[in-house]
């Protein structure tokens, strides 16, 4: 009789205990994330492609393990700094990504303290550079759960959690107040906003949504939205309530020409093309402008698609053109916690000089008489108010046409002395903090001479 083998030579390899496959990939995204400024969202559907073993439970736990994780960075670096008593040892691995993964369970989730322990100890013991550290990381995860209430104690003032270089941008550009107030709004979660094609009251008895004052839909809770009904037929699409007002600001007349310079994934493209214009989508990335593509058959919305830089676009001019730059998207952080750790302050100033270039390529494609809108996801004065002043002092034959409170809900608060829309992320306060906020955007409306 053959003598049996010892699992670690067999070609099997032993199960891994439940729930593990979630922490890795929680802890290979917020250790790519962090090491090299990857988006989270594009680097867990790369790691869920690559770990196989991992089902849709330990996907989504391994989502809500790195965004609360990134959400809350500051407090939890703030725990482990207490019991890091020489700091973290240099080159060890995954062991930063892995105390972070553990203790972001322990002190916001809703995980036994044993589990989140056991395995983070088991994930340095398979890490070659982190194994070392293994006792380490049973220490100290230990002693941050025993700390749990003086931790977020000492986490409560919200701006911990956000990077010093971007508060003190807020308060320069919003007041102290504000700027504090945006950091607590982007502790909690976004709402899922849901943007219709027609029937807004029927939509939202039938979703059970809030109509907001601006005329998008709320959800009452996350659900997966592809089962909900309406989204397979088309009747709408998600879209934030801050991001639905832009486009608005184009009020296209059927038939009207109009190109969407970065339209993709088509938020906005579906607001153009589902009040009547015709619509030219461009966007650089081929990749994004297949979900473009996917999202308009969808809807049954028929757009022109061009995968192609905005900048060496040849195309006749058109009646208006919608600019929705690529930007830092520092008012997205309820949806991108990510971004705050992934952006640096020399990037506001690099991207503002992409944005001059795309918004001067894009006043070239307004024929006169034609409009401009021009908008981003930032909270920073160089990627909007300050970009329009600058092309406005370049382009004396455009003039800006104000915003009107009743384009946007009569929420005249949005609305900013030269007449653009500013809104931020912890304005439009809902019954919870869970159904308040909205994204912050900044948009500017401009019309070309007539000759
Ligand atoms: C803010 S996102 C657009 C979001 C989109 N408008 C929506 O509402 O769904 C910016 C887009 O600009 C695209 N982009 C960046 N640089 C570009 C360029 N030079 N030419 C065309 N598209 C560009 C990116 O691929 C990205 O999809």
């Amino acid at each position: 009789m053959k003598p049996a083998r010892h699992p670690r030579n067999a070609r099997t390899r032993p199960a891994q205990p439940a729930g593990l496959a979630a922490r890795v990939i929680a802890a290979e995204a917020l250790d790519a994330v962090l090491r090299q400024r990857a988006p989270l969202d594009e680097t867990l559907e790369r790691l869920a492609a690559r770990h196989e073993e991992a089902g849709p439970r330990d996907r989504a736990l391994a989502r809500a393990i790195a965004t609360v994780a990134l959400r809350r960075l500051g407090t939890i670096r703030l725990g482990l700094k207490r019991f890091l008593e020489r700091g973290l040892p240099r080159n060890a691995g995954l062991l930063e990504a892995i105390l972070i993964g553990g203790a972001a369970q322990l002190l916001f989730l809703d995980v036994p303290d044993h589990a989140a322990v056991d395995l983070a100890v088991r994930q340095a013991r398979a890490d070659k550079r982190a194994f070392p550290y293994a006792k380490l990381v049973n220490a100290v995860l230990r002693r941050v759960a025993g700390a749990r209430a003086e931790i977020l104690a000492a986490g409560e003032a919200p701006r911990i959690d956000t990077p010093d270089w971007l508060h003190r941008r807020w308060v320069a550009a919003y007041g102290e107040a504000i700027a504090d107030a945006i950091a607590a709004a982007n502790r909690h979660e976004a709402a899922v906003d849901i943007s219709v094609k027609d029937d807004l009251p029927g939509w939202a008895e039938t979703l059970g949504a809030h109509i907001l004052p601006t005329g998008s839909l709320r959800l009452p809770q996350r659900v997966p939205v592809p089962d909900l009904p309406g989204y397979a037929e088309g009747a709408w699409w998600v879209q934030d309530a801050a991001a639905a007002l832009p486009a608005r600001f184009i009020a296209p007349k059927a038939g009207e020409r109009v190109i969407d310079l970065c339209a993709a994934p088509g938020g906005k493209t579906a607001q153009l093309a589902a009040a009547g214009a015709s619509v030219l989508a461009v966007d650089r990335s081929p990749e994004r402008l297949e979900r473009l593509a996917g999202n308009m058959r969808r809807l049954s919305l028929a757009v022109e698609a061009l995968a192609a830089d905005a900048l060496a676009l040849d195309v006749p001019p058109a009646d208006a053109v919608l600019l929705d730059a690529p930007c830092s998207a520092t008012g997205t952080l309820r949806r991108h916690p990510d971004v705050a750790w992934t952006k640096r302050e020399d990037d506001i100033a690099s991207l503002a000089q992409l944005q001059a270039q795309l918004i001067d390529k894009a006043a070239s494609l307004v024929r006169p008489g034609g409009r401009l809108v021009y908008c981003t996801c930032s909270l920073e004065p160089e990627e909007g108010e300050r970009q329009v002043a600058a092309f406005l002092d370049r382009h004396r034959d455009f003039t800006r046409v104000p915003v009107a409170a009743e384009e946007i809900g009569g929420l005249a608060q949005f609305i900013t002395a030269d007449g653009d829309l500013r809104t931020l992320p912890h304005a439009l306060p809902g019954a919870e903090p869970r159904l308040s906020g909205l994204d912050g955007f900044y948009a500017a409306r401009l019309v070309r001479a007539s000759s």
